[in-house]
């Protein structure tokens, strides 16, 4: 990946998900455990507004959503096609949650776009295919480590030692999404997801590995957001 120079933009948020004090796995929602904050138009819309000034081409491209929701991110795709940007696209999302993929199905269909949603986790998809995308768009769950089940930690980890990153020391579940989501984009592709802030505060091993690889970008963009930009948390 490293020789590879890929224009990009990435949106930041503040930390959903600090709190006061520590919780325990049980006292927390199974949403919350999912990591689930839905991203508002107005920050899904910026996204695709951005990502058209930054990406090689425009028309037929191939979206990948990896952890996609309820379809915020495939409702904006629809909007951008209506503005102009990114027509005859195709979106292949990923959402673990059977109930949440099919609301972001019955979204590709609501938007008439072509595309697939599969109800499974991203660790599992991300060993199963063979595809590059395009560009990448969506929010990441926000999911401390220890609450992460066991068997995406193993496949996140697996992944990514095969792609020479360990995962020592590393704090929350968005960070292996969006390094493993990277290695899924084209040469001369593109990405937009919102993540926290904490990215440019925090030194530990795993995030100086996704600082290094935005690095192999041509250009980031940054779009500071005070205001909040989830439209749905639990
Ligand atoms: C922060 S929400 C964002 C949803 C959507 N991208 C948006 O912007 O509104 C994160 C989503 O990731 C899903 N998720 C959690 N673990 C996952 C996994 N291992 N694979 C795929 N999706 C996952 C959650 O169910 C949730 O819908």
């Amino acid at each position: 990946m490293a020789e590879y120079l890929w224009p990009s933009m990435t949106g930041l948020a503040t930390d959903p998900v600090r709190d006061s004090r520590m919780k325990i796995a049980q006292e927390v929602s199974k949403e919350k455990l999912r990591g689930c904050y839905y991203t508002g138009d107005a920050i899904v819309d910026a996204c695709y507004d951005i990502l058209a000034t930054t990406i090689d081409r425009r028309d037929r491209l191939a979206f990948l959503e990896p952890s996609a929701g309820d379809g915020a991110f495939v409702g904006g795709l629809g909007r951008a096609a209506k503005r102009g940007l990114f027509k005859n696209a195709r979106m292949t999302c990923v959402e673990v949650d059977e109930a949440e993929a099919a609301k972001c199905r019955e979204r590709l269909d609501a938007n008439k776009i072509d595309g697939s949603v599969s109800a499974t986790s991203f660790f599992e998809w991300f060993n199963g295919n063979t595809g590059k995308f395009d560009a990448l768009v969506g929010n990441p769950p926000y999911v401390r480590y220890q609450f992460v089940p066991e068997a995406d930690r193993f496949l996140a980890e697996t992944a990514l030692a095969s792609f020479g990153f360990e995962l020592n020391g590393v704090s929350n579940f968005w960070i292996p999404f969006v390094l493993l989501s990277f290695e899924c984009l084209r040469p001369g592709g593109a990405f937009a997801f919102v993540l926290p802030s904490e990215l440019l505060a925090t030194s530990s091993g795993c995030e100086a590995h996704l600082l290094q690889t935005l690095k192999n970008f041509q250009s980031i963009s940054i779009l500071a957001v005070r205001f909040p930009v989830f439209c749905k948390t639990w």
